[in-house]
C-alpha cells in the first residue's frame, strides 16, 4: 500500500527505453497459507537484442518480504543486489540466466486490491496496470512479454479451486493441502497474470469455435449468486461469435473462465483466459439487477472477451499506449452491443455518456492526450479520455476507411503484430497502409488534449447554400498551442418537411465533409431554406455550435432520421431553457409551454421505440447544466433545473400520467422493447411526481409493492425518495429489509438515498456513511455513497458541509485504497469553475487532506489545485 508522501516520480513517453533484458518463461509456486503467502518465481532471463548494450537489470517490487534470491542456482549476498524503492537492480549479468527469488506477501491485510488480496474469503490478483510487483520481482511493463507456467497451492477443505491462466497440467496433494499447476503458452506481460483460491460455484458450458474446437466456458462466483450467471453466458457465446464473425477472430485457448468478486477497483479485467470481475459487472437476474445492469453485463463481458486480440495477443509497447488496447476494444463492443440491441440507441447512449462525462474532464485540470505524454500513476490516466475519446478516434478510422477497409487494416494489425507489444502509430500503420491515405494529420487526436470546438454559420445566397466551418481547440494544461485536426462531419440539409434534399449533381442527399484547416466553407446547390443537420451519428467528438432557431431544433427533433441529430436538438432545446432560467431572464411554465408541442410529437411517437423516447424526454443532468454556467452557482442551477422539470411534469402531466398507468406490463419480459418501455414508464413517473401530481404517490408505492423487476422495483423507489412523497420512509425501511443479503442490491439502497436533490441529503449521506452496512473497504459501496454524492447530486455536494465530509471521506478511503480515493477525488475537478465563495471552501478542505496523501490522490489533488 502507498504510504504518505511516497516519492512522486513522473515517467515520460520520450525516455522510453527497452528493456536490458527479457523473460522468456516464469515458473511461479504461490504457496497459500494464513497470514503469509511464500511467492517462489523463476525467471529465464535474456539479453534484449533490441536494447543498448547494459548489462544492470531493473525488477520492480513493492511490499516484498524478500526471503532469498540466487542466479544462475549461487545465492546471491546483499553486496551482489541492490534494492531501493521498489527497484531491484541486478548487474554483471551473462547473456542468459535464470534468476530465482522467494518472497512472503501479506495478501489479507492488502486493501489496496492490487496484487494479491483476499474478497469475502477468496484469494484473487488484480495486476494492471502494476500490480504483479506486488506478487513477486518482475520487470513491471508491458513489452516484457513471458510464457507462465503458475502452480498454486493451499487448504483443500477452504479453498477446493485454484485457478490461473491457461490450461491446467499438474494436480496434487499432500494432507490436508493441494496445489495445481497451470501454463498459460501465449507469452503475455505480467499485467495479464491471474490467480484464485476459492470455495466457488461454476456454470459450465461449450463454444465450438468457427474452426470446429471446443471450448470449456467456466463462469464462477460465490455458491449463493450462481442464479446469476445466465445472463453473462449468453453474452459471452454472443461475443465470441461476433468476434469471429466481424473480425475474424476466434479463441485460442481450450478453457475461458471468469471470476466475480466483491472487492474491485474497477469494472472487470482481460486477465489471459482467466477473467476477474466485479460483482456489478458479471451478475445479473431480473429481480436484483436493473435492465440498465443486464446491458452493462453484456458490454463488459464482451469488452474483457474482446480484449483476448485487443489488448492480449496484440498489446501495449507501454502504458503511454494505454487507448491503444482500451480505445479499440470500447469501440468493439460498442459496435457489438449495437449489433445485439437497438444500434441507434445505443450510439446516444454512448454520445451521451462521452458529451457530459469525457468532455468535462477536458475542460478541467484532468485533461490529457488519448496518448498522454506524462504521468505520475498509471492508476489516475484509466480515463474517460483514453476509453471513450480512444473509441472515438477508432470510430472515426472506421468511418473514413470504410466497413470492408477497416476490417482488412484490423487483419494487418492482428497478423502483423501478433504476439508483440505495440504502440498507437503501428495501429494507424496499419490503417493508412490498407487505405492508401495519408493519416499524418489524424495522428493528432492522439496526441492533441482538449475537446476542438467547430462553428458552423450558413449563409443562403442566390448561387446556393453556402455552410463554413470554423475549428478551434481550447488550451489545456501544459498544452498552450493547437493544431488543426482532422474532423469529419456528416451531414444533410432537410427541407421544411424534414426531408433531405439533393446535395449535388449525382444526387446524394447525405456528405461526410473533411474539415482539416482552421476555416472552410462547402457550396451546396440548394435554393430552398433548408435546415442544416450535422455531425450525423456523431461522426467527431467535438462541439458543434451552431446558432440554430427554435423552429429548426423542432424540426430536428420530430423529423430528422438521424437519432443523434433528434437527441442533439432536444438536448439543445432544453439546455437553452434552463439556461434562460438560470439567468432569470424567463418562467419555467413559459418554457415548458414553448417546449410542450415538440415533446408531445415524441411521445406520440413513443411507440416506435420506447428507449429512444425515453433519451429524448429526459432533461440533461443538473451537473451537464453546471458545466455551461461560470461562475458556477451550484444552488441557482439546481432551482434552474427543478423548476423546468416540474413545469414540464405539469404541463404534459396527462401524458405521463397515461404513460405511467399504460406502459405496465403484466409479465416480466427482459427484450429490448420491454427494457424501452420501462425505462419510459420510470421516466413518466418521475415526471409526474415533480409536477407534483397526486397519484403519483400512489403508483410508485403499488409498482414498489409488486414489481415484476428491479427495473421497476427501483425506479418506485427512486420516485418516492427523490420527490420525498409520502411512503417514502417505509419504502426504504423494507427495501433494506428485502435486500439485506444482496451486496449490489444495496448499493443501489445506498445510492439512491446519495444522490437524492437537495442540500438536507448530506445529513443523510452523514448517517450512510455511519450505517452497519456501509464498508469502507468495499469500492463498490463507498462509490454507492460518495461517487452518487460527488459526482451526481451537485446540490448535496456543494455546501460547506458537502465539502467537509468528502474532504473526511475522502482520507479516510485513501489511507486503504489509494485508487479509489484518487478516482473520488476527481469529481472536485470542477473546483475552478465554482463562484469565489465555494471554491474558497473546497479548497481549504482539499488543501487539508493533501498533507497526508498517497501518492495517487496527491497527483490528482495536486492538479486540481494548481
Ligand atoms: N483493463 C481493464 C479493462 O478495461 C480495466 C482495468 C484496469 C481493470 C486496471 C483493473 C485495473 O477492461
Ligand atoms: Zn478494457
Amino acid at each position: 500500500m502507498e504510504t504518505a508522501h511516497a516519492a512522486v516520480t513522473t515517467t515520460r513517453l520520450k525516455d522510453y527505453l527497452p528493456p536490458a533484458y527479457l523473460v522468456d518463461s516464469v515458473t511461479l509456486d504461490v504457496d497459500i497459507h494464513d497470514g503469509v503467502t511464500t511467492v517462489t518465481s523463476e525467471l529465464a532471463l535474456r539479453r534484449n537484442p533490441a536494447a543498448a548494450v547494459s548489462d544492470a537489470m531493473m525488477f520492480n517490487g513493492e511490499g516484498l518480504t524478500l526471503r532469498s534470491l540466487a542466479l544462475d542456482g549461487k545465492v546471491l549476498d546483499e553486496n551482489s543486489y541492490r534494492y531501493e524503492d521498489g527497484e531491484l537492480v541486478l548487474s554483471g549479468l551473462p547473456e542468459k540466466a535464470t534468476l530465482v527469488s522467494v518472497v512472503d506477501i501479506d495478501p489479507e491485510n492488502n486493501t489496496a486490491l492490487e496484487g494479491l488480496y483476499v474478497s469475502n474469503g477468496m484469494y484473487c490478483t488484480q495486476c494492471e496496470a502494476q500490480g504483479f510487483r506486488h506478487i513477486t520481482f518482475f520487470p513491471d511493463r508491458p513489452d516484457v512479454m513471458s510464457s507462465f507456467r503458475t502452480t498454486v497451492r493451499a487448504d483443500k477443505k477452504r479453498y477446493p479451486l485454484l485457478l490461473s491462466n491457461g490450461n491446467p497440467v499438474a494436480q496434487g496433494e499432500e494432507g490436508e493441502r493441494h496445489w495445481v499447476t497451470w501454463e498459460d503458452p501465449f507469452p503475455k506481460p505480467c499485467y495479464l497474470f491471474a490467480l484464485v483460491a476459492g470455495d466457488l460455484a461454476c456454470l459450465e458450458d461449450v463454444f465450438v469455435t468457427c474452426s470446429g474446437r471446443e471450448v470449456a466456458l467456466r463462469l464462477y462466483a460465490e455458491h449463493r449468486d450462481l442464479d446469476k450467471l445466465d445472463h453473462a453466458m449468453a453474452s459471452l457465446k454472443n461475443a465470441m461469435r461476433w468476434d469471429e464473425h466481424t473480425y475474424g477472430c476466434e479463441y485460442d485457448l481450450d478453457i475461458y473462465m471468469i471470476v466475480a468478486v466483491s472487492h474491485f477497483n474497477m469494472g472487470a479485467m482481460e486477465n489471459k483466459g482467466l477473467n476477474i470481475f466485479n460483482t456489478a459487472c458479471v451478475l445479473a437476474h431480473p429481480a436484483t439487477t436493473t435492465d440498465a445492469g443486464f446491458q452493462r453485463v453484456e458490454s463488459v463481458v464482451a469488452h474483457e472477451y474482446f480484449h483476448n486480440w485487443s489488448g492480449n495477443r496484440v498489446t501495449c509497447r507501454d502504458w503511454f499506449q494505454l487507448s491503444l488496447k482500451e480505445g479499440f476494444t470500447v469501440f468493439r463492443d460498442q459496435m457489438f452491443s449495437a449489433d445485439m440491441n437497438s444500434a441507434a440507441v445505443k450510439r446516444v447512449e454512448d454520445v451521451d455518456f462521452l458529451v457530459n462525462h469525457q468532455f468535462p474532464e477536458d475542460q478541467g485540470p484532468m485533461a490529457h492526450a488519448v496518448r498522454p505524454e506524462e504521468f505520475e500513476k498509471i492508476d489516475n490516466f484509466y480515463t474517460l479520455t483514453i476509453y471513450e475519446k480512444g473509441a472515438e478516434i477508432v470510430r472515426m478510422q472506421y468511418h473514413l476507411l470504410g466497413a470492408e477497409q477497416f476490417r482488412k487494416a484490423t487483419d494487418l494489425y492482428f497478423a502483423r503484430f501478433d504476439g508483440q507489444a505495440v504502440t498507437c502509430d503501428d495501429f494507424v500503420d496499419c490503417m493508412q497502409e490498407v487505405s492508401g491515405t495519408d493519416m499524418g494529420q489524424f495522428r493528432r487526436w492522439y496526441s492533441q488534449a482538449g475537446t476542438p470546438v467547430l462553428s458552423v454559420v450558413d449563409q443562403v445566397a442566390p448561387e446556393g447554400y453556402r455552410l463554413t466551418f470554423r475549428q478551434h481547440t481550447p488550451p489545456t494544461p501544459g498544452q498552450a498551442e493547437k493544431l488543426p485536426l482532422v474532423i469529419p462531419v456528416r451531414m444533410a440539409l432537410l427541407d421544411a418537411q424534414g426531408e433531405p434534399v439533393p446535395l449535388d449533381e449525382e444526387g446524394r442527399r447525405e456528405q461526410v465533409l473533411i474539415i482539416d484547416q482552421q476555416e472552410q466553407t462547402f457550396h451546396f446547390p440548394v435554393s430552398e431554406s433548408v435546415t442544416p443537420s450535422l455531425l450525423r451519428g456523431f461522426s467527431a467528438p467535438v462541439v458543434l455550435e451552431f446558432d440554430y432557431r427554435k423552429d429548426q431544433l423542432a424540426a430536428l427533433l420530430s423529423h430528422d432520421s438521424d437519432g443523434y441529430c433528434r437527441w442533439s436538438a432536444a438536448q439543445r432545446l432544453y439546455f437553452a431553457a434552463m439556461d434562460r432560467l438560470v439567468k432569470g431572464q424567463s418562467s419555467p411554465d413559459l418554457e415548458a409551454a414553448a417546449l410542450q408541442p415538440a415533446l408531445e410529437q415524441v411521445i406520440d411517437r413513443a411507440g416506435e421505440d420506447f428507449a429512444q423516447a425515453a433519451l429524448l424526454l429526459m432533461l440533461p443532468s443538473e451537473v451537464a447544466l453546471g458545466d455551461r454556467h461560470s461562475p458556477l452557482d451550484p444552488a441557482a442551477v439546481h432551482e434552474a433545473h427543478q423548476q423546468l422539470k416540474q413545469a414540464i411534469g405539469r404541463a404534459l402531466q396527462a401524458h405521463w400520467l397515461s404513460l405511467s398507468e399504460n406502459l405496465l406490463a403484466t409479465e416480466l419480459q427482459m427484450d429490448g422493447v420491454a427494457m424501452g418501455r420501462r425505462q419510459l414508464r420510470n421516466l413518466a413517473l418521475d415526471y409526474l411526481a415533480a409536477g407534483g401530481h397526486p397519484e403519483a404517490a400512489r403508483i410508485a408505492v403499488e409498482l414498489f409493492e409488486l414489481p415484476l423487476c428491479m427495473s421497476e422495483e427501483l425506479g418506485a423507489l427512486r420516485t418516492l425518495v427523490h420527490h420525498g412523497l409520502s411512503g417514502a420512509e417505509q419504502a426504504l425501511a423494507q427495501f433494506a429489509q428485502r435486500w439485506k443479503d444482496e451486496a449490489l442490491v444495496m448499493d443501489q439502497w445506498f445510492s439512491v438515498q446519495a444522490s437524492a436533490p437537495g442540500e438536507s441529503t448530506i445529513d443523510v449521506v452523514a448517517e450512510l456513511l455511519e450505517h452497519p452496512a456501509f464498508d469502507w473497504k468495499v469500492p463498490n459501496r463507498v462509490r454507492s455513497v460518495l461517487g452518487a454524492l460527488a459526482g451526481s447530486n451537485p446540490s448535496a455536494f456543494n455546501t460547506p458541509k458537502g465539502y467537509q465530509l468528502f474532504a473526511q471521506a475522502l482520507g479516510r478511503v485513501d489511507a486503504l485504497n489509494p485508487q479509489i480515493a484518487a478516482r473520488i477525488a476527481n469529481a472536485a475537478a470542477r473546483l475552478h469553475r465554482l463562484e469565489p465563495g465555494r471554491q474558497q471552501l473546497l479548497r481549504q478542505q482539499l488543501q487539508a487532506v493533501l498533507e497526508t496523501a498517497s501518492a495517487n490522490l496527491r497527483e490528482v489533488l495536486t492538479r486540481i489545485l494548481s
